[in-house]
Formats: structure tokens, C-alpha cells, sequence
């Protein structure tokens, strides 16, 4: 079948049709949407019928899929498949979370940022399935880091050509109200990331930053933390970002080294909103599936 793109902005985000989900893809619709992600960044599948073994399945044509982390004392909403990160808001008995250190946990994720740019690893697509979704709100905003980059005053750009940015999950978390202190922030570990990457098939280069970004390597905290700041701002003016509102079955998948997102605001004690993701590693990684999260939140999360 032939794969429809129909872009959603003029250099950013298309809507792909004609994907059947219903078994394995064949070589040629995989090309096509990997071709489809290396013009658009961001695609957009209606009405895949996917569930989590399925969804998995079709993750892997892309690549190494990474594994949830295991968290201390907090059962998996999804046991029977490590590679389903659950991001909604519930319980793995499925009710509401209402705990109140999770929830501003979770709050981190309404900021701009790119997943897991905190470890060394870096993501590379990431596969948001819809099962329950809000009435209202709770969609998933994107920004184009790569048309930014292209937009960049000289100045921006030659600090992003060479320059280098420490990441930590935690910070995204403290800017989001969790409680938590720099100095804690500082003893757990970091990732060091260019603040820049040039994406291989298509010659491009995306601003590579986001809310997990800390510091600026080789400048002093506050000139840094401004730094990151206004890249984070120029990069999500709407001439680079759109919102994908989702009904059940739908699925975004986004290139994480060329694009920055966010969860939009919806009712969360009132409101149910059940999305999975599965997520690829960057690059040529082993094809059995490990896990260092596990290790980074055992090593961020001092013993109780
Ligand atoms: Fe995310």
C-alpha cells in the first residue's frame, strides 16, 4: 500500500495514512516512514488499532528499543512488556494518581525537552500510543529543532556549533516544583551532550537542548542556565511548533535528536489520560533489549 504524508506546518510534522497496522509492515512502507521522519520530524498515525505487543513489534523495525526503568517499591502498570513506558496518569491498579511526589514527578514532562537526553544514550524515535484521552487538553506540543537551528542568529549559532550541555532529569524536575535541591541535583549523575547534532541522511543539524539541560560547559551556571533559556525560547516560537490532539489508537512518532516536546495541560485528578510509549535507541545498539535506567534512577534515588 502506498503511505500518504500530508505535512501539518510548511517544514515540520506530517500525517501519515495508508500504514497497515494489522501485521509486519513491509520493507517498503518502513522506508517510507523512516524517509517521512527524516523530512518531517514528527508523524502522526490515526486509528492504528495497535496494542502493546503490536506496538512493540512495529517499534522494533526502527531499531533498538530501550526498557522501562524499574522503579524501587512501585509496581509496573505494564509488567508483561518492559518496553512500554507508561506515561499516563494512573496508577498501575489503573486508578487517578493522586500521590502528590509522583504527580510533580510527572509535571516535569509539561516542559520543553527531548527524552532522555540525561543519559549517555541517547533516544532517537520515540512512539506515543493513545488509549484514554482527556475531554479536554492533553495534547502533545512539538518544536523544530532543526528549522531553528537553520534560523539561528550567527551569534547563537557558533555557541551551539561547539558548545556542550550537562543534563540531569532531576533538573527538569526541580524546574517543574519537584522538591528536590541543586546540590542534590549536582551529586547525582549527568549526561554530557553537544548542544548540537547533525543529523546523517539528511545533512541537517538541530539544536540538541531542552529542560533536562543544567549547564553549559565552560560557563558560569547563571550564563549558562540564560544560554539554554533562549534557545529553549527562540526554538518554540509557532513558526516551529504545532499540537497533535489524539483520540484512542492514534500514535505520534518523533525523532527526540531533532525535535523538542512537551504534554499539554489537561485536568489530572479528574481526568483520565492513558498513553504508552515505546522508545529507540540512537544508533546501531545491541539487538538484546537492556536497561540503564534502572542503574541511573538506583544511583539518583538515595536509599531509604
Ligand atoms: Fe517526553
Amino acid at each position: 500500500m502506498t503511505l500518504t504524508v500530508v505535512p501539518i506546518t510548511p517544514r515540520f510534522g506530517a500525517e501519515v495514512s495508508g500504514v497497515d497496522f494489522s501485521g509486519p509492515i513491509s520493507a517498503e512502507d518502513r522506508q517510507g516512514i523512516v524517509d517521512a521522519m527524516n523530512q518531517w520530524g514528527v508523524c502522526v498515525f490515526r486509528g492504528t488499532g495497535l496494542d502493546n505487543a503490536s506496538h512493540i513489534e512495529f517499534s522494533r523495525n526502527f531499531g533498538h528499543l530501550e526498557k522501562a526503568p524499574a522503579v524501587k517499591n512501585r509496581p509496573r502498570r505494564h509488567p508483561d512488556h518492559a518496553e512500554i513506558f507508561d506515561a499516563s496518569n494512573l496508577t498501575p491498579a489503573g486508578e487517578i494518581l493522586v500521590d502528590e511526589g509522583m504527580v510533580l514527578h510527572k509535571k516535569g514532562d509539561r516542559l520543553w525537552h527531548t527524552d532522555s537526553s540525561f543519559m549517555t544514550m541517547r533516544s532517537a524515535y520515540s512512539l506515543l500510543l493513545a488509549y484514554e484521552v482527556p475531554g479536554e487538553g492533553g495534547l502533545t506540543y512539538f518544536a523544530d529543532m532543526r528549522s531553528a537551528y537553520e534560523d539561528l542568529p550567527e551569534r547563537l549559532k557558533t555557541l551551539v556549533d561547539s558548545g556542550q550541555a550537562e543534563h540531569s532529569l532531576w533538573y527538569s524536575r526541580l524546574l517543574a516544583g519537584f522538591p528536590i535541591s541543586i546540590e542534590e541535583i549536582d551529586s547525582r549523575p549527568k549526561a554530557l551532550q553537544p548542544l548540537s547534532l547533525r543529523q546523517e541522511a539528511t545533512g541537517r543539524t538541530a539544536i540538541y537542548i531542552g529542560s533536562h539541560a543544567l549547564d553549559v560547559v565552560g560557563m558560569p551556571r547563571e550564563e549558562g542556565q540564560a544560554l539554554i533559556r533562549e534557545l529553549i525560547e527562540f526554538a518554540t516560537q509557532p513558526q516551529y511548533t504545532f499540537g497533535v490532539r489524539y483520540e484512542p489508537g492514534d500514535m505520534v512518532m518523533w525523532d527526540n535528536l531533532t525535535t523538542m516536546h512537551r504534554g499539554g495541560d489537561f485536568d489530572i485528578f479528574n481526568e483520565r489520560r492513558d498513553m504508552r510509549r515505546t522508545t529507540v535507541r540512537e544508533g546501531d545498539a545491541p539487538l538484546e533489549a537492556d536497561d540503564p535506567f534502572t542503574a541511573y534512577f538506583a544511583a539518583s534515588v538515595p536509599e531509604t
